[in-house]
């Protein structure tokens, strides 16, 4: 039997994602029958209020039966996460019977990470080293190196690192899967993978959004802390990495952390653009959203030139980008190739291998032929193959496919805490090579592409970005 506490379950990311998730993978049978779902806020609710609320809050189309008797399942507890007696009540709530799995899902701010972890081991919760007892730690894990390592010294008193879980959902996407199924799965991509063939990398992931409902959190990351520190990076260690061995959840690790490490800027002056948005076709400007100061410096986008230090990445250069309220919301990886050596045709267009995350999920890549009829002149094709495209394509949404992860005791698809420590000491050198962020932020409209400067860092370099 299965038992899944949701701490946070009132918030946002519960309604959002976490319980339809829940709800997918028990249609789809991949979580037990008798699972229990114990659904954890501060806010005073009843059972059936609690049931109530949650049938207001998630819409989207479902069979409506299923849903309804999904809701019932829902168990609601209310708890303050600072207060022992509220775990103590949870303790006398709950049923004593054989459970094989418990799951904790920590839906909330890493600040209260430590103190729920340590109630529930006091009130034996929560056992060290059974790793049938997992938590699953939502992103950010901290919000800087320094409290990233306090939390998981405190963690690591309580728990072993394989009951730890630290969510990083990209890992979820089927195309950011796909990218190492890609690279080791066909000789025609990993054979030059390498500084030899690839001429540069751009990694982009913009938004078409604002802030929405989460200033509050937002005005205190900023693009860098919130994309750049954990989605972004994660992405550039599935293009960079060399596992000795694939697939090994160890080895795959481990390469990604010996990436993470050789990461470096050359020069942050010029390296490191930063931006916010102001209003614009009928848009309004960051620091006009509600919950945002109006004199606030945060930036909303972020592009960077990265190097990765490592033999097969010599003289690479890593593009990211990164931000909010731009004219599109696009994920994409372009691995940019080379030019053709001077013993083949010169000048002709350079290939180009995009990965497509969203909003389609697949693959493209252009190729040169000749021009049909009787000039040798070159002409550039694509090839394209749109996965989401596919009649009856149905992939599950990143949050089942970690959840299910989770239950089955596998960490390949989160971060290990190497991982995580090695990306904000990444960030903050950074960020600390940049000075005060303030004078260096650029303001650009909203619906826009993004501070001019950010097209000036690859022109500077001959290039220009590939997707937006
Ligand atoms: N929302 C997203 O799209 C998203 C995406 C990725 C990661 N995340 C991460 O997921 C976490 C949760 O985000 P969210 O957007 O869901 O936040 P949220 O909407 O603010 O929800 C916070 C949850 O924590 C509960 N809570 C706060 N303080 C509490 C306390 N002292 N005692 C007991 N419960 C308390 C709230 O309960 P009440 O509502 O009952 O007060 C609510 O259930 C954050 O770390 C965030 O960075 C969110």
């Amino acid at each position: 039997m299965l038992r899944i506490f949701l701490f946070g379950a009132t918030g946002n990311l519960s309604m959002k994602k976490l319980i339809p998730a829940f709800y997918q993978l028990l249609e789809k049978r991949q979580l037990p029958e008798n699972v229990e779902i114990i659904c954890i806020g501060r806010r005073e609710f009843t059972r059936t209020s609690f049931q109530d609320f949650v049938i207001d809050r998630i819409g989207g189309e479902r069979d409506v039966k299923k849903w309804f008797t999904f809701i019932k399942r829902l168990e609601y507890h209310q708890l303050r996460f600072d207060a022992p007696n509220d775990y103590k009540r949870l303790l006398e709530k709950i049923a004593i019977h054989e459970v094989d799995v418990h799951l904790f899902y920590l839906a909330t701010d890493p600040r209260f990470f430590t103190i729920i972890t340590r109630y529930l081991s006091e009130f034996g919760l929560l056992e060290y080293s059974n790793i049938n007892q997992r938590i699953v730690f939502e992103k950010p894990f901290g919000k800087d190196l320094e409290s990233a390592t306090e939390i998981n010294e405190v963690l690591s008193t309580y728990l072993v690192e394989d009951q730890i879980y630290r969510m990083d959902h990209y890992l979820g996407k089927e195309m950011i899967q796909n990218i190492m199924m890609l690279r080791f799965s066909n000789m025609i991509y990993e054979a030059s993978w390498n500084h030899a063939y690839i001429d540069h990398v751009q990694i982009t992931v913009t938004e078409s959004v604002g802030v929405l409902e989460r200033a509050g959190y937002y005005d205190q990351s900023g693009a860098i802390r919130d994309m750049i520190q954990s989605h972004l990076l994660q992405m550039l260690t599935l293009v960079a990495m060399t596992p000795k061995k694939y697939p090994d959840e160890e080895t795959v690790i481990s390469g990604k952390t010996e990436v993470l490490k050789a990461l470096s800027i050359a020069d942050a002056k010029t390296d490191v653009v930063i931006g916010q948005y102001v209003a614009a076709k009928g848009m309004q400007s960051y620091r006009d959203e509600k919950g945002v100061p109006p004199d606030s410096c945060t930036e909303t986008f972020a592009a960077l030139k990265v190097k990765v230090d490592l033999p097969r990445w010599e003289g690479v250069d890593f593009y990211l980008k990164t931000g909010k309220r731009l004219s599109g919301k696009i994920s994409e990886i372009a691995i940019i190739y080379k030019e053709t050596g001077k013993n083949l045709i010169p000048d002709c267009p350079t290939n180009v291998l995009v990965i497509e995350i969203y909003p389609k999920e697949g693959m493209r890549l252009t190729f040169n032929m000749k021009k049909p009829g009787t000039t040798q002149e070159i002409v550039t094709r694509e090839m394209e193959f749109c996965q989401s495209c596919l009649v009856d394509y149905s992939a599950p949404e990143a949050y089942e496919i970690l959840i299910h992860e989770v239950i089955m005791g596998k960490h390949d698809l989160y971060t290990r805490w190497d991982e995580v420590k090695y990306e904000w000491t990444f960030v903050e050198k950074m960020l600390h090579e940049c000075g005060t962020l303030g004078d260096k932020l650029q303001f650009y409209p909203a619906g826009s592409r993004g501070p001019e400067l950010a097209d000036a860092l690859l022109e500077r370099d001959g290039r220009s970005w590939y997707s937006l």
